[in-house]
């Protein structure tokens, strides 16, 4: 099974992988959501144990997953059925890949509505320039999130964005734009780096926050957002990474390009927070704001700076780029799947698949106004919807394709596919039989009370 192709293509090389895996990894998870967790968290302690969760847990986890899509080459419910009939296993394990396909709708319903967000400061950037003053940044802010037809708008463009690059294959364009655009968005990283510097003290204090370590910031559910958010960031445990695995050319090395995209992944999200929490402390404001953080400081570094104007349109126009290379990948195995199983086009696999997550996404909108009210077990639809997948659904989808690459798999096929030195291969499965399924289980038993 290692030599064939799968039915949608291939990477036309490593690199185009790389970069395409990189994006699906890279997006608001690094820039919008890890710095307001990190800031509704406590800090320093938090990244501790996101890092930890990272090393531990996700990269082993990563390995895994892509090596099982390149064994199986189909879409990840059909590759699951294949891998567990080559282990002479139980089929029911087809289902892990079905909670992977609604885990991606449930997330890009979501994460549409955030990048809609996105798309629509770069129209502020372009026609307002954005205000140096804080408490005019917040109110634009808040006056925006009130819109439900503003949120609906966006929302319903992004995901139009998404589809229709969906519908002409991941590969086809991607790969070049990915290229560009990737490397720019790290430079105006750097650049928001350095305009935090100019802060003095706050920036001290923002780093301060960021890699000072105190515990008793933290509580069990901390630390379920912190794997959960492994999960999140890097793509896994959903059937993303798996499906790109899947159209990744035998020979290239599954360790090394994980160890590439996990370590890029990282960098971004650490000098997102080190660009952001600086502002926060600058201007006086909460570092527990919530998901509306990077919009409530980031403009007040644009309308401060020289050529704020220009850099801020550059950094949103990227940031929904960054947006648009990881929801492609949240939707493509649902996509991969009815184009292998009903036959569908791509063109009428998009739109269906596309349609249904949009409407779901309208009613993430409206929770952040006219159904704010609204709270399913205390937690409003965005909260409730970012919750189960992030926090139970990748980390259960984790846990299983831990266990299914340890457990089920043989081991000789697992060592075929992966192809790496004994050394490395001992460390892994050491890592992904014991280490990464039983920290799973343990934060769920703290979770619930029960460690
Ligand atoms: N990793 C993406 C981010 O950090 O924004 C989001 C994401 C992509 C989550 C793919 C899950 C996934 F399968």
């Amino acid at each position: 099974m290692a030599n064939t192709k799968s039915i949608h293509g291939e990477w036309s090389s490593r690199f185009a992988y790389i970069l395409a895996a990189t994006g699906s990894a890279v997006g608001l998870g690094n820039i919008w959501k890890f710095p307001y967790i990190t800031g509704e968290n406590g800090g320093g302690a938090f990244v501790l144990v996101y890092l930890a969760c990272v090393l531990a847990i996700g990269i082993p986890i990563m390995i895994a997953e892509t090596m099982m899509g390149r064994r199986g080459r189909q879409s990840p419910i059909n590759t699951l059925t294949s891998l567990s009939t080559e282990a002479g296993a139980n089929k029911n394990w087809h289902y892990l890949g079905w909670m992977g396909v609604i885990a991606g709708v449930l997330i890009l319903s979501y994460y549409s509505v955030i990048a809609g967000w996105a798309s629509a400061y770069v129209f502020k950037a372009i026609f307002g320039g954005f205000s140096a003053d804080a408490m005019e940044v917040k109110a634009t802010f808040d006056n925006f999130i009130a819109s439900p037809m503003q949120l609906i708008f966006w929302h319903t463009v992004f995901m139009i964005a998404t589809m229709s690059v969906v519908r002409k294959g991941v590969k086809s364009g991607l790969e070049k734009a990915v290229q560009l655009l990737m490397p720019a968005l790290l430079a105006l990283l750097l650049l928001l780096v350095a305009y935090a510097m100019t802060t003095g003290e706050s920036y001290f204090k923002g780093l301060f926050f960021l890699f000072s370590p105190d515990f008793s910031e933290i509580d069990s559910d901390a630390v379920l957002t912190a794997m959960g958010h492994a999960f999140f960031t890097l793509g896994l445990g959903m059937g993303a990474i798996m499906v790109y695995g899947s159209y990744l050319p035998s020979g290239i090395s599954i360790a090394k390009t994980t160890l590439y995209i996990a370590g890029a992944d990282t960098v971004v999200a650490l000098l997102a927070g080190i660009a952001i929490f600086p502002l926060v402390f600058a201007n006086g404001l909460e570092p527990a704001s919530g998901p509306g953080l990077i919009f409530q400081t980031l403009p007040i570094a644009f309308g401060n700076m020289t050529g704020g104007w220009l850099f801020g349109i550059l950094f949103f126009v990227l940031l929904v780029f960054a947006a648009l290379t990881s929801s492609i990948s949240l939707i493509e195995p649902i996509v991969a799947w009815l184009v292998e199983n009903k036959g569908y086009t791509r063109d009428r696999a998009s739109i269906i698949s596309g349609t249904i997550t949009w409407a779901l996404g309208v009613t993430v909108a409206l929770s952040f106004n006219a159904w704010s009210e609204f709270t399913i077990l205390g937690k409003t639809i965005f909260n409730a919807l970012d919750y189960l997948t992030a926090n139970l659904m990748l980390p259960i989808g984790g846990f299983c394709i831990a266990v299914f690459s340890a457990w089920v798999m043989h081991d000789k096929d697992v060592r075929d596919e992966l192809d790496i030195p004994e050394l490395q291969y001992v460390l892994w499965k050491y890592l992904i039989s014991y280490v990464a399924p039983a920290a799973v289980f343990l934060v769920f038993l703290h979770v619930l009370g029960i460690f």
